[in-house]
């Protein structure tokens, strides 16, 4: 495919088309050849981003600086509590100001509709560094680290254990577009974005995967290829909510004997932070079949080729 995505942004998966996916995660494996051989790639010069995180971040954000930095491009790193915007102006004002200063702006923020705002009121490529609705930079990574380990994109089956937001969505668009079957196991009561639910639908369609909302997880372990384990409470839920998660997730606690239901050779990935022996335990993390350390390379790799193909 020739690059189609310069100078445009990249909020979620449900705004591209399978062609394009598979372009940016192509790249990314291209861009860790790159990396690993350590052939240059310093393909910018004099461009200059922003990056703007709302929310806290150990992987993002410095895969973001180590790939801008590769790339030769420089990084403005901008505190939200030293904005203006923090005392009350409104974004249209603060984002068309970026937009004159800036190449790029790389954005964790809250609602997705923020990321909206921001695409609707600047020129420079927006990349989305994860929503309410979306974490593109880390399915990218997440299709990486698939067709590394399991070569290919298809005839797969991913059983999801975790809460129902960001990463699920774009798990659950990915996998619709690329035509794997996908269990995602939750608790009764967790409910689906309507409109990423109608969005997997129409692609499930054209795809022939099967996506699947189960309470029962030994039926989502069954042939599973990857096991894909999410934290249960990281969007700022309340103590009384937290606490109310931690019981209804109990029984899907990953362990060796959940493993040991999936296929003889699944894998297991994780988007990171995870909380050990809540969500997934410590000896299923440290085993050979976890892969969470090269997935958490990967978002280095694949953020690196979003900006190569995003930037002007
Ligand atoms: N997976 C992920 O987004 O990690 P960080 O919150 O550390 O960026």
């Amino acid at each position: 495919m020739r690059n189609n995505l310069r100078g445009k942004d990249f909020l979620a998966f449900k705004d591209l088309n399978r062609e394009e996916i598979e372009f940016l995660t192509d790249l990314s494996l291209d861009f860790k050849k790159k990396f690993v051989s350590r052939e240059p790639h310093r393909y910018f010069e004099d461009q200059v981003w922003a990056a703007l995180f709302e929310k806290n971040s150990t992987r993002t954000r410095n895969a973001f600086q180590r790939a801008a930095a590769d790339l030769g491009i420089e990084v403005v790193y901008l505190r939200p509590d030293e904005l203006q915007m923090s005392r009350g102006e409104p974004l249209k004002d603060t984002a068309r100001i970026l937009d004159r200063y800036f190449d790029g702006l790389f954005i964790r923020t809250f609602g997705h509709e923020i990321v909206e705002e921001c695409s609707d009121w600047m020129r420079i490529p927006v990349i989305n560094g994860l929503t309410s609705l979306a974490h593109p930079t880390q399915g990218i990574a997440d299709l990486m680290t698939i067709k590394e380990k399991k070569g290919r994109l298809n005839n797969l089956k991913i059983c999801y254990v975790g809460n129902i937001y960001n990463v699920a969505y774009t798990t659950m668009i990915f996998a619709a577009t690329f035509g794997m079957d996908l269990s995602i196991v939750v608790p009764e009561g967790l409910e689906a974005d309507p409109m990423i639910v109608e969005e997997t639908k129409r692609r499930a369609e054209l795809s022939g995967a099967k996506i699947e909302f189960t309470q029962d997880f030994d039926a989502g372990l069954k042939d599973a290829d990857i096991v894909y384990g999410m934290s249960q409470y990281s969007m700022g839920q309340s103590e009384e909510e937290i606490e109310r998660l931690k019981q209804a997730f109990k029984p899907y606690l990953i362990d060796a004997e959940a493993m040991s239901k999936a296929k003889k050779d699944a894998i297991f990935m994780h988007c990171l932070p995870a909380y050990r022996d809540l969500e997934v335990t410590d000896e299923v993390m440290e085993s050979e079949q976890s892969v969470i350390f090269d997935q958490g390379e990967n978002r280095m790799h694949s953020i690196k080729a979003i900006i190569a193909a995003y930037a002007n």
